[in-house]
């Protein structure tokens, strides 16, 4: 049997795809083939509301880290829940942040672009003065708050579990990339 998103799923792929065996899952992702099509076809769920969902992962990471304010030039000032929600700069970032996700979701089915381009994100970061690499770590409960109030019925237990190894997927990649190209400007083998 399918997951709960099964039917969704039927309505919106190309039927064509669904008669075909899927290709075996890469050993290097979390996910089985099945959970990798469910999260395509749930994310889908989060895409149509990518802006709002962004907003409010946002408000969450800064209700439960106020200090990481300080590191965004554009919203340092922005210290109420209301300020935020109705900052232009804070959406524009949020949808950023969100199209990255995107990218990275839907690129989990070839691990190796997968990793390129995740960790080349997380490389970046080193941009950001002051940033340190436990930060991001930071984004995935509001990541896992912000998926939940946007599906809600369908953030089913089966969803959540999936939601959960692919987050920690995604951030484990982001800090490698942060931690290697770190290594690599400092010239330092041994990370
Ligand atoms: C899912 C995890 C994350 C992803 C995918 C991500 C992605 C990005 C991207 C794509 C940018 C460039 C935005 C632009 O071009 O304007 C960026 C910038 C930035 N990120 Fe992240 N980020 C993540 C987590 C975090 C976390 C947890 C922090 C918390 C401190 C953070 C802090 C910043 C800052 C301060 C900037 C610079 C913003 C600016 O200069 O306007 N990021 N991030």
């Amino acid at each position: 049997m399918g997951c709960e998103l099964t039917k969704l799923a039927a309505s919106e792929f190309n039927h064509d795809l669904l008669d075909r065996p899927p290709p075996p899952a890469d050993p290097r992702s979390p996910l089985t083939t099945k959970q990798q099509y469910c999260m395509l076809a749930s994310w889908k769920g989060i895409f149509r509301q990518i802006e709002k969902t962004g907003i409010l992962l946002f408000i969450k990471l800064f209700e439960e880290n106020e200090e990481l304010l300080h590191l965004f030039d554009k919203f340092s000032e922005l210290r109420t829940i209301e300020d935020q929600a109705q900052s232009e700069e804070l959406a524009e970032h949020a949808t950023k942040v969100m199209h990255t996700l995107d990218e990275g979701i839907k690129g989990l089915g070839d691990v190796d672009s997968f990793f390129a381009y995740i960790r080349h994100v997380g490389a970046t970061h080193h941009q950001v003065p002051g940033f340190k690499a436990e930060n991001f770590w930071k984004i995935e409960q509001p990541f896992l708050q912000a998926a939940k109030t946007t599906l809600g019925d369908r953030y089913t237990p089966n969803i959540e579990n999936i939601y959960k190894l692919t987050i920690r997927f995604i951030l484990e990649n982001l800090v490698k990339g942060y931690e290697d190209s770190a290594g690599k400007e400092n010239g330092d083998t041994q990370t």
